[in-house]
């Protein structure tokens, strides 16, 4: 989550703050005890599971997961950007924000690198296609539409036709050709050295949400196969949480409460050139949940612009319950044959896409229009599949009353019983519903956590004089969990540093969602008046270590009996003397 603000500006706003205060301002919080609860915001429910911690400055909902600080919250509940977050609060507390250059000098890290490597490449990309070289490839853009502007604002660019290109000038500006190699812009050769992997193509930077440059994808100029070349996934791309244009949209989707959803980047350039702004391309692969919920941050309306051909597709339609299960709308557009995006708005103007956006279909109605197509809704058999086919989509429906309004409807289409439907529908019950559902204690993905290493947590949360006490008696491999070792290190850190640990605080430095999840939980049960809390870590610890023991012993008998099967005495004398040092350890 860190962005370029400093971390200990974070924490001088965070400690200006009183999440309480900040929440209760947009839902009621009751009194319970040492903290604060309401009914969750952010799922259904009857009875309050959101808690709000005035001791550790969180907010934490034991039904659907959701927690962090007073930013998390603001970008949850108004959907922010995290930088935006950060300047609301930072402006509710008269913390004044360094100005963009001055932020982050923290060493680079890989990630930083392969940002930067990227950015370059973009830039030589974009200077090949404006030189001598790219004559060809800015004929071929400005023949399919692409105005001089809309190159720049997409940095368009253009690869030469040679092996080396890139490398050449990265090599002049000491860019390590390992780090290039990592962000999949050259490959290696089995002969040793590297090559270009984009070469002789028209060149499109993929930006993600913060308008960075996370990969590319790289198309001919004339029929030759394949059209694309893409970037593999990097540690900085990847592909199903990332929509192309996102960074450019945002705004435009937000307002219009409205996005449209289109293939491919020419079927996002020429409409967006054109004025259609609130639109993202999905890049030509199946949807994913981390996309659907990146739209749902300004969105709950999708429209999905097919051209003819992929409209008909079954598996097309089935990909959209991604959107039913987030609890969105959305809506379909088939455009006429032969047409996609690209060169229906070249057609018929950007008040043409925009018509057929207004009169788009509900998926339900959509759905059902390509069934009756494809089986006799006449005959039993025919009803049935299109029955079958339609519940399924129906079934991921949250909302119960939604739920049984459309079976209503596919009854009436079907001149069916609603009962006999009902009935068909306990086949798909088994399926959990993953968005806002009554019960959603039965779907969390947090992973069990081991109760030890989670008790320790939430005494080093709760009294830092215990942390280097941890510290000094336990090692990486003592935890079963490498996300709380991670954490764990991550205090360690804090202290080392001479920083108190406040849970708030240290949940600007954790990324990783289920992480900052366990943190909260693991915090706030703080009523825990244990007696004797040294006593208590020497025991963790120590159950901890056994617990490791007992894993390498099991891992040694493994090996063991695999070394007995295949005859190998030196292997099994070997085994068998640690086996005899492990349990001299106990
Ligand atoms: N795509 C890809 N690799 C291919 C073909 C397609 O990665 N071999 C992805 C690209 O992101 C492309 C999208 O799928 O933009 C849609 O494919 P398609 O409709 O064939 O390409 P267009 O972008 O429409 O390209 P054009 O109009 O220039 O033919
Ligand atoms: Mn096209």
């Amino acid at each position: 989550m860190p962005g370029r603000i400093p971390e200990n500006i974070l924490e001088e706003i965070l400690n200006r703050l009183d999440i309480v205060e900040v929440i209760s301002g947009y839902i009621p919080l009751k009194k319970a005890g040492r903290n604060f609860k309401a009914n969750c915001p952010f799922h259904h429910e009857k009875t309050p599971s959101f808690m709000v911690s005035p001791d550790r400055q969180i907010y934490h909902c034991f039904g659907c997961g959701e927690s962090g600080n007073a930013f998390k919250f603001l970008m949850r509940y108004e959907r922010m950007e995290f930088v935006e977050a950060v300047e609301a609060l930072a402006r509710k507390t008269g913390v004044n924000l360094p100005e963009d250059e001055k932020r982050d000098h923290k060493a680079e890290g890989l990630v930083t690198q392969l940002y930067k490597a990227n950015e370059l490449a973009a830039l030589f990309y974009e200077e090949n296609l404006k030189g001598a070289a790219g004559v060809g490839a800015r004929n071929y853009l400005l023949s399919r539409g692409i105005k001089e502007e809309t190159i720049k604002l997409f940095k368009l660019g253009f690869a030469v036709d040679r092996w080396d290109g890139l490398i050449t000038y990265m090599r002049q500006r000491d860019v390590p050709l390992s780090i290039l190699e990592k962000a999949g812009l050259i490959l290696a050769k089995d002969s040793g050295g590297y090559y270009d992997r984009f070469r002789s193509r028209i060149i499109f930077p993929v930006f993600d949400i913060k308008s960075r440059v996370i990969g590319f994808g790289a198309r001919v100029m004339d029929e030759t196969l394949p059209k694309y070349i893409n970037s593999p996934e990097t540690p900085i791309y990847i592909k199903g949480n990332n929509l192309y244009g996102m960074h450019l949209a945002k705004d435009a989707i937000r307002d219009t409460d409205c996005v449209a959803i289109v293939e491919g980047y020419l079927d996002f350039i020429i409409p967006y050139q054109e004025g259609q702004l609130n639109i993202v391309a999905s890049l030509g692969t199946a949807l994913t949940q981390p996309q659907a919920r990146l739209i749902k941050r300004y969105t709950h309306n999708v429209v999905m612009l097919y051209d003819s051909d992929l409209a008909g597709q079954l598996a097309t339609m089935r990909s959209l319950d991604i959107f039913i299960e987030e609890g969105m709308s959305v809506k379909v557009v088939c455009l006429p044959e032969g047409l996609d995006p690209d060169l229906f708005v070249r057609k018929n103007g950007f008040l043409g896409l925009k018509e057929k956006i207004d009169k788009a279909e509900s998926l339900f109605e959509y759905k059902i229009g390509i069934l009756r197509a494809r089986y006799n809704a006449k005959e039993i058999e025919g009803k049935s599949k299109i029955a079958h086919e339609m519940l399924s989509s129906i079934n991921k429906l949250s909302n119960a009353v939604l739920r049984s309004e459309y079976i209503k409807l596919l009854a009436d289409e079907l001149e069916i019983k609603e009962e006999a439907l009902l009935e068909d529908l306990k086949d798909f019950k088994k399926e959990p519903h993953s968005a806002l559902t009554e019960h959603p204690q039965a779907q969390r993905k947090l992973p069990a956590i081991n109760p030890t290493e989670k008790l320790l947590l939430n005494l080093m949360l709760e009294e830092n004089d215990l942390i280097s006490q941890i510290k000094e008696n336990l090692e990486p491999a003592d935890f079963q969990d490498e996300r709380i070792w991670r954490i764990a290190s991550l205090i360690f850190d804090f202290v080392a540093q001479g920083k108190e640990v406040k849970t708030n605080n240290l949940l600007n430095y954790i990324d990783d969602e289920i992480a900052s999840e366990v943190v909260c939980e693991s915090a706030l049960p703080n009523e825990t008046n244990f007696e004797d809390k040294e006593k208590i870590v020497i025991d963790c610890v120590r159950r901890m270590k056994i617990h490791r023991l007992k894993n390498e012993r099991q891992l040694l008998h493994d090996k063991i009996s695999v070394a007995q099967k295949s005859g190998d005495e030196e292997k099994l004398q070997g085994l068998m003397l640690q086996f005899h040092e492990l349990i001299k350890k106990r």
